[in-house]
């Protein structure tokens, strides 16, 4: 049985496999602190275009760190870097105070839980699919359930006749996709990651799956170095710091309240999601200047 099957398809996902040579240590704290010092880094299909030009980064241990900014600012790239798919061309990469080429990538692999936008479920029976790479998938069901609930999943595989039993169709198909999300939140809970890494997890669901969600991840979060890449900026209003990312480098930090009474470019961002919610009727009126009394306003009701 393959034991990782997020990060698995994470990698699958981004179609790369690392050519890299692996460190020998064994990561001392994985969840410990995340520095990105003055990061410099190319695909190696386009030399010379750096996509990230000279970041510097601290994720801190057992909080929720937000990355937000423009489609291509970087965002994935620096989820990518971390899981040693690349190495920077200069700069370096720490966790926990470990130098990322020197750890044994595969048992840092075993200390990160990914949470992707789809996340692949197997056709097995829910209790299975939450189960899935703890203890050779032979957990204890207790366990299973608490998972479970921690996830909000227990309710809806409750109500199935056969309970935890119910078989979840091929690649999740009998399910919706707010459930699947949930599933996959359990079985991240159920290895009790020391980091948690969500891409865009659930920009994929509609507003009320996305609350129940997010409710559950939040859960799931709480306590552990959490790195969320997120484009709907309403689920990372709570994070403990926000990174805001402009084409490979980080523009503005600190916390939303921070952000929003910066008027900087988490502001712009926030506004401009904030607009394109209220279209078509807002359309008229995109080009008059939103009051930050107003904005905050609206971002404490819509957010
Ligand atoms: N495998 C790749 N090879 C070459 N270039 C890539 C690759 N993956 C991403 N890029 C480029 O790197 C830049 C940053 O991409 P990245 O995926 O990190 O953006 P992002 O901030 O996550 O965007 P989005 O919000 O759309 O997910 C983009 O210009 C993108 O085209
Ligand atoms: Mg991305």
């Amino acid at each position: 049985m393959r034991e990782f099957p997020d990060i698995e398809r994470f990698l699958l996902l981004m179609k790369e496999t690392s050519a890299l040579k692996n460190g020998t240590e064994a990561p001392r704290n994985a969840g410990g602190e995340i520095v990105f010092d003055n990061v410099h880094f190319s695909y190696p299909s386009r030399p010379g275009e750096e996509t990230l030009k000279g970041l510097s980064i601290a994720i801190q241990p057992g909080k929720m760190t937000a990355i937000v900014g423009d489609s291509g600012a970087g965002k994935s790239t620096i989820t990518k870097l971390l899981m040693r798919l690349y190495d920077p061309a200069a700069g370096s990469i720490s966790v926990g105070g470990q130098e990322l080429r020197t750890m044994d990538i595969k048992q840092l692999h075993d200390q990160i839980a990914i949470v992707p936008q789809n996340p692949e479920l197997f056709n097995c029976s829910m209790a299975d699919n939450i189960a899935y790479g703890v203890d050779g998938g032979m957990a204890d069901k207790n366990a299973v359930i608490e998972a479970a609930k921690l996830a909000n999943c227990h309710g809806f595989i409750s109500k199935f006749r056969s309970g935890y039993d119910t078989f979840v169709g091929a690649r999740g198909a009998q399910i919706s996709a707010g459930q699947k999300q949930r599933i996959a939140i359990a079985r991240a809970a159920m290895r009790q990651p020391q980091l948690m890494i969500l891409d865009e997890a659930t920009s994929s669901l509609d507003v009320e799956n996305e609350r129940v969600v997010q409710e559950a991840l939040e859960r799931v979060m709480k306590g552990r170095t959490t790195l969320v890449i997120a484009h709907r900026l309403c689920t990372i209003k709570n994070a403990d710091e926000i990174i805001c990312m402009k084409d490979g480098r980080m523009v503005e930090r600190g916390t939303h309240e921070e952000l929003i009474g910066a008027r900087g470019a988490y502001y712009a961002l926030v506004r401009n999601q904030l607009v394109e919610q209220a279209a078509p009727s807002a359309e008229r009126d995109s080009t008059s200047p939103t009051s930050i009394a107003s904005l905050q306003r609206q971002t404490s009701a819509s957010m």
